[in-house]
C-alpha cells in the first residue's frame, strides 16, 4: 500500500476514534465525570486527523505542481538546445 493510500486509510480509521471520543466526552459532562484524560481522548485523535487531513488536502497541489514541472521539463530542454545552437553559430560567425 503506498504512503498516500494508508494517509487516507489512518484517516477514515481516525474519523471513528474520534467519534467515539467525543461521545464519551458528552457522557462524562452529563455524569460530572469529565477529567483532562477524558479530553484527551478527543484531542488526540483530532490532532492526528489535523495532521492527516491537511496531507489529503495538500495532496490534489502536490500532483498538480508535479504535472506542471513535467509538462515544462520538454520546452526547457529544448529551450536550451536552441540557446546552444544559437550560440554555436554565433562563435562560427566570429
Ligand atoms: C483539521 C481536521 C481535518 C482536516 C484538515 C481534514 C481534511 C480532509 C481532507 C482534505 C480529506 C480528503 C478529501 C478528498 O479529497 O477526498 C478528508 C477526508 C475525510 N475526512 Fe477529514 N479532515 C479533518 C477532520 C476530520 C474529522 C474530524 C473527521 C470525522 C470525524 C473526518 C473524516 C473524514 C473522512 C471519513 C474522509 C474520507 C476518507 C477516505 O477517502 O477514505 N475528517 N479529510
Amino acid at each position: 500500500m503506498n504512503l498516500n493510500k494508508w494517509i487516507r486509510q489512518t484517516h477514515r480509521w481516525l474519523s471513528l476514534a474520534i467519534t467515539l471520543g467525543v461521545i464519551v466526552n458528552f457522557v462524562a459532562v452529563a455524569l460530572r465525570k469529565y477529567n483532562v484524560w477524558v479530553g484527551l481522548l478527543a484531542l488526540i485523535p483530532f490532532a492526528l486527523l489535523m495532521l492527516t487531513g491537511l496531507y489529503l488536502f495538500a495532496l490534489p497541489y502536490i500532483a498538480k505542481m508535479n504535472r506542471w514541472q513535467v509538462a515544462k521539463r520538454p520546452a526547457r530542454a529544448a529551450f536550451s538546445d536552441q540557446l546552444s545552437a544559437v550560440s554555436q553559430t554565433a562563435r562560427a560567425d566570429s
